[in-house]
């Protein structure tokens, strides 16, 4: 259980972009004998206490992986389901959010064109209350990162009309806008990456945690980054001793 009495560790420049893999929304309705939608909404709730300890931790950008590509292939209850409920967080939390901290906003990461057309004006109308602030939080919804890099390596191509450099390319990403994650964070403990970040993430340290994403606060977020600051970031080079 989350203490909100934990004080939020120290960090520095070296860790300002972190991505988040929230999973577990499920074993944990799974384990209290309530339905996935119960889990979900129970993740949903965590999102803007997280947020508020990374923002006020000093970090500048994260990126919450809510809906990939391939999450279209559940029960179509569920995908409603979840339609709904970012829907209704975008309208109830986020557009409120923007409004009354002036230093936060959203960006969507993904294609919008196969959204229910209401969540997809939504994402639109948040994008525009606030284009860029000092804390960005960048939803990544209907999003994957082999389809990200195909189009923005279309759209440089189509651009340069030749070979295109990492730079061509960058520009075109959904993230062009954010620096790479420092950190990403799996909870729910499964050791995998599920085509989130796959560009962005080339260098990024990994922290899986077992924690189930309606667990995840202050404490798991101690341990993230406490782990994160015991790593040596080579980026393929060696450090001269
Ligand atoms: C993975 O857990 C989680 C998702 C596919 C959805 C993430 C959604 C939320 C955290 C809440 C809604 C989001 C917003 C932005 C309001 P899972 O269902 O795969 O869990 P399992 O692995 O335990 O089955």
């Amino acid at each position: 259980m989350a203490n909100k009495k934990t004080e939020l560790p120290k960090i520095d420049s070296r860790l300002n972009s972190i991505g988040i893999i929230m999973d577990g929304n499920g074993r944990w309705a799974k384990k209290r004998l309530l339905p996935r939608s119960a889990g979900h909404l129970a993740g949903a709730k965590v999102i803007e206490g997280v947020l508020n300890d990374l923002r006020e931790m000093g970090i500048h950008h994260v990126t919450l992986y809510a809906f990939s590509t391939e999450n279209w292939s559940r029960p179509k209850a569920e995908v409603d389901g979840l339609m709904k409920l970012i829907y209704k967080y975008l309208d109830e939390v986020v557009a409120k959010k923007i409004v009354e901290d002036g230093s936060f906003c959203m960006r969507f990461l993904g294609d919008k064109s196969r959204l229910p057309e209401k969540l997809r004006d939504k994402c639109i109308e948040i994008e525009n209350m606030a284009p860029d602030r000092e804390f960005v939080c960048n939803l990544a919804l209907n999003y994957g990162g082999r389809d990200e890099i195909i189009s923005a390596a279309n759209a440089a191509f189509a651009e340069c009309g030749g070979a295109i450099t990492k730079e061509d390319l960058e520009r075109h990403l959904y993230t062009s806008h954010s620096p790479d994650p420092d950190l990403i964070i799996r909870t729910g403990g499964e050791m995998r990456i599920s085509n989130f970040l796959l560009w962005q993430g080339a260098y990024s340290e990994l922290h899986v945690t077992d924690t189930l994403w309606p667990d995840f606060g202050r404490e798991d977020i101690v341990r993230a980054v406490e782990d994160f600051y015991s790593r040596q970031r080579r980026y393929g080079g060696v450090i001269e001793e």
